[in-house]
């Protein structure tokens, strides 16, 4: 049995330490924002964050997670929350901006390949608070093992959606 921290819980599984995360957050705990894709950490479906830092949950096995923290997709709005220290009923209340962004510009098609592609653009806003154009293109293509990669081809809007996150995320840290 272990014991990992996940969107800010300890949680106890009984999965042996060689499992994959992903298979632990799905199965296990039934969080179903990262998604099955090819298994193989070449197209970001499965994402998640570890201490802040995007992995591929698909190669991630069970025993890698230590102490570390583990972020999900239905994570974030607590996550943002915490960050901004917002009282519990505020953060029952709230999304991410990144979030909300990807809703507003409709960056998902069909919407598999999303998880990942938010949980990269979060990783990026975190690290870089007014991403250039080049730098948001580089967090999805060369900064993972692999890039993000979109079969229905939603590219445009994920840029559109990171690039109204980066303006929100920071006039909103403005009034803190
Ligand atoms: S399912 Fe993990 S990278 Fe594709
Ligand atoms: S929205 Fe369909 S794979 Fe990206």
């Amino acid at each position: 049995m272990a014991t990992i921290l996940v969107n800010g819980v300890k949680r106890e599984v009984q999965a042996p330490s060689d499992t994959p995360l992903l298979y632990v957050l799905r199965n296990d705990l039934e969080l179903s924002g990262p998604q099955f894709g090819c298994g193989l950490a070449q197209c970001g479906a499965c994402s998640v964050l570890l201490n802040g830092k995007e992995v591929r949950s698909c190669i991630t096995p069970l025993a890698a997670v230590g102490d570390k923290e583990v972020t999900t997709l239905e994570g974030l709005p607590t996550r943002w929350a915490k960050q901004r220290g917002l009282s519990a009923d505020q953060a029952a209340k709230t999304l991410h901006p990144v979030q909300e962004t990807w809703i507003e510009e409709q960056a998902p098609l069909c919407g598999f390949c999303q998880n990942g592609m938010i949980i990269k653009a979060t990783e990026l806003l975190e690290r870089v608070a007014s991403p250039t154009l080049a730098e948001i293109k580089e967090a999805f293509t060369t900064s993972g093992p692999s890039p993000h990669l979109c079969r229905c081809g939603s590219y445009t809007a994920i840029i559109q959606a990171v690039q109204r996150a980066a303006t929100r995320m920071v006039k909103r840290s403005d009034v803190l």
